[in-house]
């Protein structure tokens, strides 16, 4: 279990600004590093940014600042991301640090000594916005068949590895571990190419004079390396002087120190995945250094349907999407929404979506509902029992069972499948189960009613039963939602908990106690309701419905704009003759015989009672108290048999479950809403 976990990401090209593919690898990573953190392992997590080459060498002559001067400006743009999305990188590696520049001229040396590197003469067609050569054969309409630009005749000697002498080697390789390339159906895609095709020598140099901005050969100083013998490198050197404790130098035979490389996880794009699969392993096999543990390709996003590219103006930016959503919350969203390895499309609706259902229906208001019970009922103190045990407690089972497989099932002293495959969906659902289990708790035990009959036994375990619930979904969530799961932590009355996690991975059990149902705190806890984890997203277009039989009917509008013709337009006369006002709720029950209505008694100035169809989406215990908004000069109706003065308004969006309006801050029962 102690091992150590080493994740990269793959260095981004600083002639650009950071996307969401970007954010979408770095989150990955930060999400496998700090759950192996989680886990008491030692963890080095490694991300930075690819600084030589053609494109940032013309993007700041365009400027008009030297590469260097261009790089440390653009550099910055990913380091403030990385803050922002609250992302965990141990390091930050720039192709630029000297360091970096030595381990690279160190290992061609290496090659070069080795006769594993040759000079050619070669020429080609070479297409300068891509920075690469193609065959006359794979030229489309004597363009490049890669971006369709035009191409020219080069022809110049050059540095080539040769790397087709590891072909038979690497096929063997990939063969013989089925987890080196994943997701499954991109290393068939690999040992498909592989097989079927003859692969070349590598050319890995550039002449001076066509290119400057890039690392000296060190046998041949009128030529320089770049891009991707320079880049992939990165992994191997930063374990030289960026790591903690940094691996003996290359001198030295690596041997000696504490050893990072190999790396656990390369986290790639699909379009890159050929670059590391098959450039990086045979320079390592050539080298004779120990290839990665996994190589892992997720998918793409598209926007809305389509690629996203900056002529289309759909970039989607992911530090504008932390300030208008929260990180937590877009974190969640890329990892809920698609698995880890597929395409998948972004749309803000389908975020929104996915923050007003998962996190403020099911979890925040989970959460909400139970610690406002807790300190009604008990003051904020939970009784924590001593004897309870999964064994004994059907709930417990029910949580145990739903997250035994995304947590220390199969998982002793590896890690379990489903986060050695990095399935980080399904890791989620599993974790929602436990929240669904809950809600589902409540509503079937009812604790307003075990309060009501002074069932204080009944009522204290149900309370501890959610609360140990809550308790391990936040453990479950740190990696994914870090600052989320911590403000669950502590409303529970917790102290904090990555500290907590550690501490309770003991010489016995080097898994932490903290992920069983049997953990119990050192000191006794008491609640406290904190700030509300996810306040619901309210788009422009969401209709308020005014229906008489308090059958609230839900319609949303797609846009505000589009159907705004189509809209019967009253005048602000009209309007007027509606009297809303606000109305707090005294009691709240259920109608006899109805899983829909519940009869309210609200003070709106005068004491009222009106009957609301808002039975399946609230519990009466969670209404009282509450501000509302109720429609007040409506005429009387009976709904099955009960009397209706008035209705509440209320909102819903897809899901079909209603919201009703409150306020955000306290208002005199009675007053008008205009
Ligand atoms: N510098 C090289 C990588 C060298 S690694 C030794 C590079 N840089 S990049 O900045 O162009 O791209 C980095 C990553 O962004 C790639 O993994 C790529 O797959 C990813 N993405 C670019 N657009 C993307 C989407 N639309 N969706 C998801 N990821 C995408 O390549």
């Amino acid at each position: 279990m102690n091992r150590k976990f080493y994740v990269t990401t793959p260095i981004y090209y600083v002639n650009d600004v950071p996307h969401i593919g970007h954010a979408y690898t770095t989150v990955a990573a930060d999400i496998l590093a700090r759950r192996n953190r989680l886990l008491g392992r030692k963890v080095f997590f490694l991300t930075g940014t690819d600084e030589h080459g053609q494109k940032v060498e013309k993007a700041a002559a365009e400027k008009g600042r030297s590469p260097k001067e261009h790089a440390d400006i653009m550099v910055e743009n990913f380091k403030q991301l990385w803050k922002k999305l609250n992302v965990s990188n141990d390091a930050f590696i720039r192709t630029t640090d000297t360091e970096h520049i030595k381990t690279v001229q160190g290992l061609m040396q290496m090659l070069w000594d080795g006769g594993k590197i040759e000079k050619r003469s070669y020429s080609g067609w070479y297409c300068t916005p891509d920075e690469r050569f193609w065959t006359e054969k794979e030229l489309v309409d004597g363009n490049c068949p890669d971006c369709g630009r035009p191409v020219e005749q080069i022809h110049e000697e050059n540095y080539f590895f040769l790397m087709s002498k590891y072909q038979g080697r690497l096929i063997t390789y990939i063969e013989e571990n089925p987890s080196y390339i994943l997701p499954e159906t991109r290393r068939n895609e690999v040992l498909g190419f592989l097989r079927n095709n003859t692969l070349g020598d590598l050319c890995i140099s550039r002449p001076k004079q066509r290119l400057s901005w890039g690392i000296p050969l060190p046998f041949d100083e009128g030529f320089v390396t770049y891009v991707w013998f320079d880049a992939l490198v990165n992994y191997f050197s930063a374990t030289r002087y960026l790591a903690n404790p940094p691996s003996p130098p290359l001198s030295k035979g690596g041997k000696g120190g504490f050893e990072w490389w190999p790396a656990s996880h390369h986290l790639v794009g699909k379009d890159i995945l050929t670059t590391h699969a098959v450039y990086w392993s045979t320079m390592l096999m050539a080298l004779n250094l120990p290839l990665p543990e996994n190589i892992f390709a997720h998918g793409w996003w598209t926007v809305e349907g389509r690629k996203m590219s900056k002529s289309l103006g759909n970039v989607v930016d992911p530090n504008a999407m932390v300030e208008k959503y929260g990180v937590d919350a877009f974190r969640y969203f890329l990892f809920r929404e698609v698995p880890f390895g597929l395409d998948g499309d972004f749309s803000e609706e389908a975020l929104i979506r996915r923050i007003n259902t998962d996190l403020a229906n099911d979890l925040g208001n989970l959460l909400s509902r139970f610690l406002t019970m807790a300190e009604k009922y008990f003051g904020g103190k939970i009784n924590i029992p001593t004897g309870d045990t999964r064994e004994l407690n059907p709930f417990a089972t029910e949580c145990d069972d739903a997250l035994a497989p995304v947590t220390y099932q199969d998982d002793i002293w590896e890690d379990c499948r489903h986060w050695s495959n990095l399935k980080f969906n399904v890791i989620l659902e599993h974790i929602w189960k436990v929240i669904s289990a809950a809600n589902n708790h409540v509503a079937q035990k009812e604790p307003w009613k075990l309060a009501e009959s002074n069932n204080h036994q009944e009522l204290e375990r149900v309370m501890f039963n959610l609360w140990n619930a809550l308790r391990l979904v936040a453990v479950c969530l740190f990696p994914f939602m870090p600052t989320t799961a911590e403000k669950i932590w502590k409303q529970l009355g917790l102290k904090s908990l990555v500290d907590e996690v550690r501490q309770s991975i003991s010489e016995v059990n080097q898994y932490p106690e903290v992920f069983y149902w049997e953990w119990r705190p050192s000191y006794p806890v008491k609640v406290a309701k904190g700030e509300q984890l996810f306040p619901r997203i309210v788009v422009g277009g969401i209709k308020i419905s005014l229906k008489l039989d308090a059958e609230v009917e839900y319609k949303k509008e797609k846009t505000a704009m589009t159907e705004q013709g189509a809209e019967e337009l009253v005048s602000i006369e009209d309007f007027a003759k509606v009297h809303l006002k606000i109305g707090r709720v005294l009691s709240a029950e259920r109608v006899e015989k109805s899983d829909k209505l519940i009869k309210l008694k609200v003070d709106i100035g005068e004491e009222r009672q009106i009957v609301a169809g808002i039975g399946k989406a609230y519990d009466p215990e969670y209404l009282i108290g509450k501000e509302i908004v109720v429609v007040a000069n409506l005429k009387p109706a009976k709904l099955m048999g009960v009397e209706s003065r008035g209705m509440l308004l209320a909102a819903t969006d897809d899901d079909g479950k209603p919201s009703i309006l409150v306020l955000d801050r306290e208002v005199k029962p009675g007053a008008r809403v205009k």
